[in-house]
């Protein structure tokens, strides 16, 4: 099962990723989480891509492009993935298409007011990897992570200026994937209100 995930900042994605992943046993590759992990690993490519991220800008399509290519030439990636956050432009989009085909790509719709809930009160632990929500889905001890025990933090560009710029950047340069996927007849439309099982069990009735 090849799958991308479309939708704005926030609207669980990334949550509804992980949960496909067990399911079908998948990678899950969130070109968000790549740019993270380097930049936590002080890598060139994450000094690169810092102050880009923090803002709430896209990273230039030829670095994203190279870096998602060379991730689905992995071994795991042979039997299936979810793209969560690629592509993010046409010109995202035309590239993978020249490098794989895919089977679905689910676009998730959420209300303005459902992401800015979902991202207001999103905390994350940087070594485990684990999305927390201050309301939804808090930590067992308030401000630690399950897994490692670390502080559980804010991302930055969670902070007000940089979701509105996110939410812009979206608007301008990621919903006309939306068309250009619905015209392939690919598009798959789900309902991101509810909880993560609910709109699990959407998503698996519609790539089934
Ligand atoms: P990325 O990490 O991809 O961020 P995003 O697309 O903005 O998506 P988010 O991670 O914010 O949201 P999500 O939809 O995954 O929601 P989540 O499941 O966490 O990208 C970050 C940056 O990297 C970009 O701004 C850009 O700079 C760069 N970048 C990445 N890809 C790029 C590309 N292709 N090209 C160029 N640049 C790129 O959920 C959010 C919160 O809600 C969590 O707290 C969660 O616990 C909670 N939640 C989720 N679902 C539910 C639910 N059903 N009920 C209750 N709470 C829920």
């Amino acid at each position: 099962m090849r799958l991308l995930f479309l939708g704005p900042p926030g609207a669980g994605k990334g949550t509804i990723a992980e949960l496909t992943s067990q399911a079908y046993d998948i990678p899950h590759i969130s070109t968000g989480d790549i740019f993270r992990m380097n930049i936590r690993n002080k890598t060139d490519l994450g000094t690169q891509v810092q102050q880009i991220l923090a803002s709430g800008d896209l990273v230039p399509d030829s670095i994203t492009i190279k870096m998602v290519h060379n991730r689905l030439a992995e071994d795991d990636a042979q039997k299936g993935f979810i793209l969560d956050g690629f592509p993010r432009t046409i010109a995202q989009a035309d590239a993978l298409a020249v490098f794989t085909a895919i089977d679905h790509a689910v676009n998730f719709i959420a209300s303005r007011e459902l992401i800015i809930k979902r991202l207001s009160g999103r905390r994350v632990a940087k070594e485990s990897g684990k999305i927390y929500h201050m309301t939804y889905n808090p930590p067992k001890v308030d401000g630690k992570c399950d897994i490692t025990g670390e502080p559980i933090i804010q991302r930055p560009d969670d902070k007000e200026d940089a979701v509105a710029n996110r939410l812009e950047v979206y608007e301008q340069q990621t919903a006309p994937l939306i068309s250009y996927y619905r015209e392939k007849g690919l598009l798959r439309d789900v309902d991101a209100s509810g909880t993560p099982e609910e709109i699990f069990d959407r998503v698996e009735k519609l790539i089934q």
